[in-house]
């Protein structure tokens, strides 16, 4: 997947005084009414900012979580997400309460040059036949019939081919934004590595979602490093007992966790010593992370995805803090990604000590693992 090989860029557009369908990736973490990270929000900015200088009229895309039940509508309504837009643009942003239907279709007409219009939420089209998730062709089209170029910035949902990310592409001229292509420049190390020693962290809860892309990175990296649920449920494999930590049950899945750990004996590194609420595991101990910092500091090329403990309770946020301060001193080339991550950088004042900080979470996993994304392939 080679940037402006395979894809087009904005600046091989011709995009002035046009309608442009920009989709973003505003999946953000929003509690009690309070955005808690906007930084997916922030690094939109560039596109737009470009958009506005160009004379477009921009309509925003965007999915929030997920949608299944018409309860989850309003949970997951972006009119927040426009409110702070519009703060940090310094500019009107419209919102309109649909994403599909007349009244969209309404507001876009009736808007001029250099406006800016979001959407509500893509995926409120899952609820009936999940057609935003589906990629449904009809749905696709309807949203290209808004513009006349299509501007896929959403580099944190570039690995799913819906209708909003990927299906547009087929109707009207496409390209990337200029947040994924600094995300795809930033990564670039990662495929198809020549830095080497390269290390991978991999923190989180479940290993059922991370199996196919472990399994994909273990030829890829010379150490993997585990954390969290994911570490416990390998040592769980590894027969020692770990009591009601978060790991998983499924015997299938951990037969094959058993497989991995033989297969990959000199690559995967577990915790050997932790700090426990009850009996269960809640973070790493000190001769863990004295053994992770050996590792670290021979590598020159490291991946960082999740967290070694559950850092957001204090009692428990010591291995995380003492990682990044091994991570952020060790002289190698630190890239991180994903949500967990992102937050744990911004509490504890990592936010720009390393290399690259990627928007996307499953997205760059993926990227790493399989050298390209859906949305992208669409594109190309
Ligand atoms: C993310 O936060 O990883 C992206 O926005 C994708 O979200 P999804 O896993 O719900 O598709």
């Amino acid at each position: 997947m080679i940037i402006g090989e395979n894809m087009k860029l904005l600046k091989d557009m011709d995009i002035n005084n046009k309608t442009v369908i920009v989709r973003c990736d505003y999946n953000v973490p929003i509690k009690d009414g309070i955005i808690e990270d906007d930084s997916r929000i922030v690094k939109s900015l560039e596109t737009i900012n470009y958009l506005i200088d160009h004379n477009c009229k921009i309509v925003l895309l965007s999915h929030l979580g997920r949608v299944k039940t018409p309860e989850d509508k309003e949970k997951n309504s972006l009119k927040l997400v426009a409110e702070h837009l519009s703060k940090l643009l310094n500019r009107n942003v419209t919102f309109v309460s649909e994403c599909y239907g007349e009244e969209v279709k309404k507001t876009v007409m009736e808007h001029n040059s250099g406006d800016i219009i979001m959407l509500e939420n893509t995926r409120y089209m899952d609820l009936e036949g999940k057609l935003e998730s589906g990629n449904n062709p009809d749905l696709a089209k309807f949203w290209a019939s808004l513009g006349d170029v299509f501007v896929l910035d959403a580099f944190g949902s570039a690995h799913r081919a819906h209708a909003s990310t990927a299906g547009i592409a087929s109707f009207i001229p496409s390209c990337v934004g200029l947040l994924i292509e600094k995300e795809l420049d930033n990564l670039k190390d990662l495929i198809n590595v020549e830095i080497r020693p390269f290390t991978i962290f991999m923190g989180g809860a479940k290993v059922e979602d991370k199996l196919p892309i472990i399994e994909k990175l273990l030829p890829e990296c010379d150490h993997l490093l585990l954390g969290g649920g994911i570490a416990n449920s390998f040592l769980k494999a590894s027969g020692v007992e770990v009591g009601t930590s978060l790991a998983t049950s499924d015997e299938e899945l951990l037969a094959k966790l058993k497989v991995l750990l033989t297969n990959y004996q000199d690559k995967i590194m577990l915790p050997l010593d932790f700090v426990y609420d009850g009996s269960s595991i809640m973070d790493i101990g000190p001769m863990s992370l004295e053994n992770y910092a050996r590792v670290i500091n021979e590598s020159k090329l490291i991946f960082i995805n999740g967290t070694p403990g559950k850092f957001e309770d204090e009692p428990f946020a010591e291995g995380t803090i003492k990682l990044l301060s091994i991570l952020a001193s060790c002289g190698a080339k630190v890239i991180t990604g994903g949500g967990d991550t992102v937050n744990a950088l911004k509490k504890f004042g990592y936010e720009d000590k390393f290399f690259f900080c990627s928007s996307g979470g499953g997205a760059t996993l993926e990227y790493i693992a399989n050298k390209e994304l859906e949305a992208l392939k669409c594109l190309e």
